[in-house]
């Protein structure tokens, strides 16, 4: 069996310091690729910095023979996803892949939740994960080579007590991942999503330990490099990943319900009395675009 290797790409994982992120850093270097491990190095609510958790986990690479490079700059801002790319560029002379991991937790339930917990949580995973895509993309376009992973999780594919914030910038990774996997299609620039479940900090008090020494980022790891590698053409794909195992997920919808009523419009009542045939799942159909969602509309 040949193996999956990186040899001469660079790797940019954001939040390259924490459970989940040093794991990618260590398996890619591992495989031949430059690491450039980004971490902010603060609390999981998002405060506070440190240069340790990036610097460690650039140790150990080095340590094993690996290549990697520490960088410490938040994710949020334009200028400092530019400075993270140049780190990049100046000490391995380009990137190849980018790995959108940077993330924190305010968890409230919605009545308690304040704007500030809601702009941290979307700044730094959804925008986070703009400004770093940003300032990769025109480099993967003009190499006409780039891998994105962006990520998602359960909460925000599912939802979540407490967790409003979270999983609507989550859900919005989906999103965003497919979209660039749209764009970047002629430039074979080819972008994913995981919804990953591991042990760490964010799950640490959450899971009985049983559950989690199943689920070590390590289980979470081959996938995320599979889907950055080169013989890999998957894009726009969102999977659920943990403990070993992996899950397509797509959107499907039901068979649809027209209104019979000469003008085709069903009223209130129509629709509160066929509410089960709507929800209706026994026939399912994918949706692979939103062209195909629209033309069901306009058929
Ligand atoms: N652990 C899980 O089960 C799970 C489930 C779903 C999604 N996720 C997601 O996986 C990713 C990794 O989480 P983890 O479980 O390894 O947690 P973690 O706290 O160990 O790792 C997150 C890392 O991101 C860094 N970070 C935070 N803000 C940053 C910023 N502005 N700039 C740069 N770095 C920053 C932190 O310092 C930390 O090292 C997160 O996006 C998280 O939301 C995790």
């Amino acid at each position: 069996m040949s193996e999956v290797r990186f040899d001469g790409k660079t790797v940019i994982v954001t939040g390259g310091g924490g459970a989940l992120g040093s794991a990618y850093c260590k398996l890619f270097a591992s495989r031949g690729a430059n690491v450039v491990v980004n971490d902010l190095g603060g609390a999981t609510s998002g405060e506070g910095a440190s240069q340790s958790a990036a610097d460690k986990v650039v140790e150990d690479i080095k340590a094993a023979g690996g290549n990697a490079v520490a960088s410490y700059d938040s994710v949020t801002e334009p200028e400092n996803a530019e400075r993270i790319v140049a780190t990049a560029k100046e000490a391995f002379g380009g990137v190849h892949i980018l790995v959108n991991n940077a993330g924190i937790l305010r968890d409230k339930s919605f009545v308690k939740m304040s704007e500030e917990d809601w702009d941290l949580v979307h700044k730094v995973h959804l925008k986070g994960a703009f400004c770093m895509t940003k300032a990769v993309w025109e480099t993967f376009r003009e190499q006409a080579y780039g891998r994105v992973v962006n990520t998602a999780s359960a909460a925000g594919l599912y939802g979540n007590f407490g967790q409003a914030n979270y999983s609507a910038a989550k859900m919005g990774l989906v999103g965003f991942g497919q979209t660039l996997a749209i764009e970047g299609l002629k430039y074979n620039i080819n972008s994913n999503i995981i919804a990953p479940i591991a042990r760490s900090r964010m799950t640490e008090e959450l899971l009985p330990p049983e559950v989690l020494e199943k689920i070590e980022p390590e289980t979470v790891a081959p996938l995320v490099a599979w889907l950055c590698s080169e013989e890999c053409e998957e894009s726009g794909a969102t999977f659920e990943v943990g403990a070993g195992k992996v899950f397509f997920v797509k959107l499907h919808r039901g068979e649809g319900y027209k209104s019979a009523a000469p003008d085709g419009v069903a009223t209130i009542e129509e629709l509160r009395d066929n509410h089960g045939k709507i929800k209706d799942l026994t026939k399912l159909h994918a949706v692979n675009s939103l062209a195909e969602s629209t033309l069901a509309f306009i058929e």
